[in-house]
C-alpha cells in the first residue's frame, strides 16, 4: 500500500500470494491424470510427483483503451520471468520499449524478446500476418536481438491474408456503415473467419496443398463479395499462394504447439507473463462495442488465447496512464476537447505507435478503472506517464458518473448510452514540479503521492509500479510489488 491512511476493503479481488498458491491442494483432477492423458494434466502431474510449486504467472492488461504502456511493464517483469506469451490481437498493437535510449516498437513479437534469456510466445489467440511477422523478425535481427530459438508461434494462431485487409477497407469506407476507425490491418475480418470456422491456422499455412486450396476457395468467395459490396478489384490467388507459401517456409522454424510448451514451462517451475494487447475498453465483449477491436483483450483472453488453465493465473496487473487516451472513434466520457486536449497530447506525445494517428486525450476516469478492475480481477495497478502531469497545479479526475442526474456505477452496454453520461469531477492538487526519472516513491512530491493514493483508495487495487519516463530506468517499483512478483529491487540492478 502506498499510503496507509485508508483501510477500505479492496473492491477488486486480490490474488493470493504465490507461496500460498504453491501450497494449495493441486485440484480435483488429481488421481485422474492417467484417465485423461498425461499432457492435459501435465502441471498437476508434475506437482504430484515431487514438485512443490509451479511457475508464477501474471497477466498484464490494459485498463483503458490501449496504449497504456504495457510494453514497459512487460520489460520490467522479464528481469525475472522466463516466458512472455502474447494472447490476443495482432499487428494492430504497438508496444514501445526504450532501452538505454534505443527505441523498439514491437507489434506481434512479445516484449520478452529484448532479453536473451527469455522465451517469447505468440499464442493461439493472436491473428498473425506472416509478412508483418517476418518483417518484424528481420528488423529485430538487424538490431542484434536474438530471435532464433527464443521465439515461438502457435500452430493454432489464425493467419491474416490480403483479402482480410480488402474486406476491412471496403467495409470501413462503405456508405451507411459505422466507421470504427480501425488500424486497417485485417484484424476484424480475420477474427470473423475464425469464428465462422473458415479461417486458416498457422498449421494449415505450413501444409502446402491445403494452403493452395484454401487460398483459391477463399479468394473466389471474397473477391465476389468485395466486388458486389464495395466494387473492389479482385485479388490474384496464384500470386498470393506463392507469396504465402514462401512466407510459410520462413515461418516454419518458429511454429510449435505453444499450449503444450507453456504448460510444460509452468510444470518446470518457470514463470510466465501473459502480455495483453489493446485495453479493457477495446475488448470485444466488455468494451465500448462496436467501437472495439475484435479480440478478448481482457484477462480472460490470456487463458483462451494461450491454452493455460484459468487456475494457473496468479495475479492480474492493470496498466493505466495517469490520465486517459483513446485512438479511433467511440465513446470517451472524460475526453478533453480543444486546447487543453491538444496540450496533453503534445506533452504526452500521444500519437499512435503503429498508425501515427493523434490520440484523443482526457482526464483519468475512475468509474472506468473500477470497471476494468472488476472485469479483469486486477490486484495491482501500474500508473504510467505520471510525469506528463508535472506542469499542472490542479488535476481534474472523473470520480463518478451521473445519468439523468442520478449517480450510477453502471457502464453502458450501448455506445449511445455514453452520451447521457455526465462526469463528476474532483480537482486534485497538482505537484507542479518535475517527476521525470524519479526512481523512488519517497522522492515523489507529496501531491503526486496523494494522487496515487487516491487512485488506490478509489479502485481498491494497490499501485505497484509508477512510470516516470519512457526509459526502462525511469521507473518506481513499490517494495511489496517487488517481493510479490519476485522482481529485483532497483538497487540490485545498479
Ligand atoms: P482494429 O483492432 O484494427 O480492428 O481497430 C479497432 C479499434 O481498436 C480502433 O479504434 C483502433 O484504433 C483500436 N486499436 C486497435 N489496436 C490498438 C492499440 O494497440 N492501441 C490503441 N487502440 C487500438
Amino acid at each position: 500500500m502506498l499510503e496507509r491512511t485508508h483501510q477500505a476493503l479492496p473492491i477488486f479481488p486480490v490474488s493470493q500470494s504465490y507461496s500460498a498458491a504453491a501450497t494449495q491442494p493441486v485440484c480435483a483432477t488429481l488421481g485422474r491424470a492417467s484417465v485423461c492423458g498425461r499432457a492435459i494434466f501435465h502441471v498437476e502431474y508434475s506437482l504430484r510427483n515431487g514438485r512443490t510449486s509451479r511457475g508464477r504467472t501474471a497477466v498484464i492488461v490494459g485498463a483503458q483503451w490501449g496504449d497504456e504502456g504495457k510494453g514497459k511493464i512487460v520489460d520490467v517483469l522479464t528481469q525475472t520471468f522466463s516466458v512472455v506469451a502474447r494472447y490476443a490481437g495482432g499487428h494492430n498493437a504497438g508496444h514501445t520499449v526504450i532501452i538505454n535510449g534505443k527505441k523498439f516498437i514491437l507489434q506481434l513479437v512479445p516484449g520478452g524478446i529484448l532479453r536473451p534469456e527469455c522465451t517469447s510466445v505468440v499464442g493461439n489467440g493472436v491473428v498473425i500476418d506472416p509478412l508483418a511477422f517476418l518483417k518484424e523478425v528481420a528488423s529485430l535481427r538487424a538490431a542484434g536481438v536474438k530471435v532464433d530459438g527464443n521465439l515461438f508461434v502457435s500452430n493454432r494462431a489464425q493467419v491474416i491474408l490480403p483479402y482480410h485487409r480488402m474486406m476491412e477497407l471496403g467495409s470501413e469506407n462503405a456508405p451507411g456503415r459505422v466507421k470504427i476507425g480501425t488500424t486497417s490491418r485485417g484484424i476484424g475480418p480475420s477474427y470473423e473467419d475464425k469464428m465462422g470456422r473458415r479461417g486458416l491456422r498457422v498449421a494449415d499455412l505450413l501444409d502446402t496443398a491445403l494452403l493452395r486450396t484454401h487460398i483459391e476457395n477463399a479468394c473466389r468467395e471474397k473477391n465476389m463479395i468485395a466486388h458486389a459490396l464495395f466494387n473492389s478489384d479482385p485479388l490474384d490467388a496464384d500470386k498470393m499462394f506463392h507469396e504465402y507459401s514462401d512466407a510459410a517456409r520462413q515461418l516454419a522454424p518458429f511454429v510449435r504447439d505453444t499450449a503444450l510448451l507453456l504448460n510444460r514451462a509452468l510444470a518446470d517451475g518457470k514463470s510466465i507473463v501473459f502480455e495483453g494487447a489493446q485495453g479493457t475498453m477495446l475488448d470485444i465483449d466488455h468494451g465500448t462495442y462496436p467501437f472495439v477491436t475484435s479480440s478478448s483483450a481482457t484477462s480472460g483472453g490470456a487463458v483462451t488465447g494461450t491454452g493455460v488453465p484459468p487456475t494457473s493465473i496468479d495475479t492480474v496487473i492493470g496498466i493505466t496512464k495517469a490520465y486517459c487516451t483513446r485512438v479511433g472513434s467511440g465513446p470517451f466520457p472524460s475526453e478533453l476537447l480543444g486546447a487543453e486536449g491538444e496540450d496533453l497530447r503534445k506533452r504526452g506525445s500521444e500519437f499512435g505507435a503503429v498508425t501515427g494517428r493523434p490520440r484523443r486525450t482526457g482526464w483519468l476516469d475512475l468509474p472506468l478503472l473500477r470497471y476494468a478492475g472488476m472485469i479483469n480481477g486486477i490486484s495491482w495497478l501500474v500508473v504510467t506517464k505520471l510525469d506528463v502531469l508535472d506542469h499542472l497545479t490542479e488535476i481534474p479526475v472523473c470520480v463518478g458518473y451521473k445519468v439523468d442526474g442520478k449517480e450510477t456505477d453502471e457502464v453502458p452496454a450501448q455506445a449511445c448510452g455514453y452520451e447521457k453520461i455526465e462526469c463528476v469531477y474532483r480537482n486534485m492538487p497538482g505537484w507542479a514540479s518535475p517527476t521525470q526519472a524519479i526512481r523512488t516513491f519517497e522522492a515523489l512530491p507529496k501531491a503526486a503521492r496523494e494522487y496515487l493514493a487516491f487512485i488506490e483508495k478509489e479502485t481498491g487495487a494497490r499501485v505497484g509500479m509508477i512510470s516516470t519516463g519512457p526509459d526502462r530506468e525511469q521507473t518506481i517499483l513499490v517494495d511489496e510489488f517487488i517481493s510479490e512478483l519476485g522482481l529485483k529491487s532497483p538497487a540490485a540492478q545498479d
